[in-house]
C-alpha cells in the first residue's frame, strides 16, 4: 500500500483544539486540556502532531522513562483511518524512542481492538499480559504489548521494511 505522507511536528498548545476533537472521536476517556498542558511541558514526554497540508490528521506520543518508552496515545482522525496514517505515527515514535537510547518500547490496547493490536503486531510488539477491566465505556481489557531490542540492527531493518511497503523512503535509501 502506498501511503499518503503525513507532516509529522512536535506538538504545540495551539494544536490542543483540534487534537482534544480527534480524541474525542478516538478515545472514550480523553485527555481535558489542563491534562494536554501538563503533558506539554513535561520533559519525559514526546508528542506530535501528524499534518496533511494545513489539515491536523492525528497525533501521538511516548513517555520516556530511562530507557524505556510508554507509547500514550496514537489517533487518526475516523474519516482517514486505514490509509497507513497510523502506521507513519508509530515509526516516528520508534524512530524516536531508538534516537534517545530506549531499549524497550510497551503500550496497552483494549482487548477488542484486533485491528489495533495487528497494527503493533507488524512493528514486532508482542503481547505480554493483560490489566482486568483497565479501560471504561465500554469496560474492556487492556493487552500489554513490548517490543524489546530496540538498538539492534534487526529492529532498525524492520522499521526500514515497513517505511518501504507503505512507500516512505527508509534511512538506507539514496535519492
Ligand atoms: C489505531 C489507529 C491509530 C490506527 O490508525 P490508521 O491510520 O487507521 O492505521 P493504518 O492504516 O496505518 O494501519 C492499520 C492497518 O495496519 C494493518 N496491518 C497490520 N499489519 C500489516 C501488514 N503487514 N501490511 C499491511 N497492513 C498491515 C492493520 O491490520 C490495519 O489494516 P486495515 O486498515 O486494513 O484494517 C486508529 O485506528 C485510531 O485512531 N484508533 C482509535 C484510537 C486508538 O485506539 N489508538 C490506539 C491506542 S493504543
Amino acid at each position: 500500500m502506498i501511503t499518503p505522507v503525513l507532516t509529522i511536528e512536535p506538538m504545540a498548545a495551539r494544536n490542543i483544539d483540534v487534537v482534544r476533537a480527534i480524541d474525542a472521536r478516538c478515545y472514550s476517556s480523553p485527555w481535558g486540556a489542563a491534562t494536554w498542558r501538563n503533558e506539554l511541558a513535561e520533559k519525559t514526554r514526546h508528542h506530535v502532531v501528524a499534518r496533511m497540508d494545513d489539515e491536523v490528521l492525528g497525533h501521538a506520543g511516548l513517555l520516556i522513562m530511562l530507557d524505556e518508552v510508554h507509547v500514550t496515545t496514537v489517533a487518526i482522525h475516523p474519516d482517514h483511518q486505514s490509509r497507513g496514517l497510523g502506521t507513519q505515527l508509530v515509526l516516528h515514535l520508534l524512530d524516536h524512542a531508538r534516537m534517545v537510547g530506549g531499549a524497550s518500547a510497551t503500550l496497552e490496547v483494549r482487548a477488542s481492538a484486533r485491528r489495533t493490536q495487528r497494527l503493533y503486531a507488524r512493528f514486532g510488539f508482542q503481547p505480554a499480559g493483560a490489566r482486568k477491566s483497565y479501560y471504561s465505556a465500554p469496560v474492556d481489557d487492556a493487552i500489554v504489548m513490548w517490543l524489546h531490542d530496540l538498538q539492534t540492527p534487526r529492529i532498525g531493518q524492520r522499521l526500514d521494511l515497513i517505511r518501504r511497503e507503505i512507500g516512505l523512503a527508509a534511512e538506507g535509501d539514496v535519492s
